[in-house]
């Protein structure tokens, strides 16, 4: 790390730094975007909560301190998810994106060109800044951050015409890269005007402290548009506004219970899945006591299929694929396809 730090600025490195997310104060004030259409120009660029000591804003994540912090703050979320510390991703698949993503690179050039992205941070003292929590947000309402491991920045109007849903998955043409997964049809995958999010991490030192709930409704109330316009909250900065319908997430199966709990909603039916084959096989699954576990064993230790059994969604709308829920039941009892996202939904009014 140290040799390639002191000659890139922003490297393509596994950052396990915990202090890059500590920033001179004045770094952070700098990186914050001013948009000069803006309907309030010569407020701040970003938003004081004095009674807290936070403030938050969207920073230019190619600042290299800035793209270090957040790297910092996501790779040493990421770490935990790895099986051998009782996560749920094998070794190597964490190692690929903390390398690929969310290095000090990742951050600055790869899906941080296509989104806001949002700090929530402290003052340490008069000249240091502690980022506590970062989210990704899309600035535009069509843009996928992701779709598997070789698309990112796809727009959902073009990913027909984008994807090669028939390329080969190595050397072998019978062999389909898309055979891997099941996916909703390519025309539904995301809801539309959805903001798709990416990367809602809090520091690991400030979790449990209601802080993710504290920068969710701060996001909310001074950064939704149409959630501002319903409720009289004035614009009190010089930055862009959201102006999609809410927020949209691909997340990862234990990632769901929380998103829950944050007031995200399930979006019915759009589970994807990981399909094995002779030529592909999954990696073996452990529990958190270590054992393997079967595929059916995994997809049920999420819910399914039994949390589709005989309900309805809660906020019935046409966003939810209900017809695809049946081909979801189906999946989840196949021995062969193995739970890889759930997607939620926030909506902002
Ligand atoms: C998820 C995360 C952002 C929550 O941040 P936090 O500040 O520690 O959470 P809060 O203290 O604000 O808690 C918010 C709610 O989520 C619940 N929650 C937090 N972590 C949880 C976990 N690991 N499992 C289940 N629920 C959890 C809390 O109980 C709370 O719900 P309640 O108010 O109904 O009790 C944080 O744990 C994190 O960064 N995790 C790693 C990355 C991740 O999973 N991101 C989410 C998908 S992108």
């Amino acid at each position: 790390m140290d040799a390639a730090r002191a000659t890139q600025p922003t490297p393509r490195v596994i950052n396990l730094e915990g202090d890059d997310r500590f920033v001179p104060t004045e770094v952070l004030r700098g990186a914050y975007i001013h948009y000069a259409e803006s309907q309030n120009p010569s407020a701040p660029p970003f938003v004081r909560f004095e009674a807290e000591g936070m403030e938050m804003g969207i920073v230019r994540s190619e600042v290299p301190e800035i793209a270090r912090g957040v790297s910092s703050l996501l790779t040493r979320s990421l770490e935990d998810a790895k099986d051998e510390h009782g996560g749920h991703l094998p070794a190597r698949i964490v190692e690929r994106v903390q390398t690929d993503i969310i290095s000090p690179h990742g951050v600055a050039h790869l899906w941080g060109t296509e989104g806001h992205r949002f700090v929530l941070s402290r003052a340490v003292d008069r000249t240091t800044s502690e980022m506590v929590a970062t989210i990704l947000v899309a600035r535009r309402k069509g843009t996928i951050f992701f779709f598997t491991g070789r698309y990112n920045n796809i727009r959902h109007s073009t990913i027909e015409e984008t994807v090669d849903f028939d390329q080969p998955a190595g050397t072998n043409p019978e062999q389909k890269w898309f055979a891997q997964f099941a996916f909703p049809r390519p025309i539904q995958f995301k809801p539309p005007a959805f903001h798709h999010i990416a990367n809602f991490v809090v520091a690991k030192e400030h979790r449990g402290k209601r802080l993710s709930r504290f920068f969710l409704d701060a996001l909310l109330a001074k950064y939704a548009r149409d959630r501002m316009v319903a409720r009289g909250n004035p614009i009190e900065h010089s930055q862009y506004l959201l102006c999609g319908r809410g927020f949209w997430q691909i997340g990862d199966p234990p990632w769901l219970v929380r998103m829950e709990r944050l007031g995200f909603e399930l979006r019915w039916g759009a589970e994807s899945f990981f399909l094995e084959h002779d030529w592909a096989p999954l990696p073996a699954i452990h529990d958190d006591q270590g054992r393997c576990i079967s595929n059916l064993a995994y997809n049920r230790s999420f819910g399914l299929p039994e949390r589709y059994e005989g309900t309805t969604p809660a906020r019935p709308s046409e966003l939810h694929l209900l017809e695809r829920v049946p081909e979801v039941m189906r999946l989840a009892q196949d021995p062969r396809a193995k739970l890889q996202y759930f997607q939620t939904m926030f909506h902002f009014t």
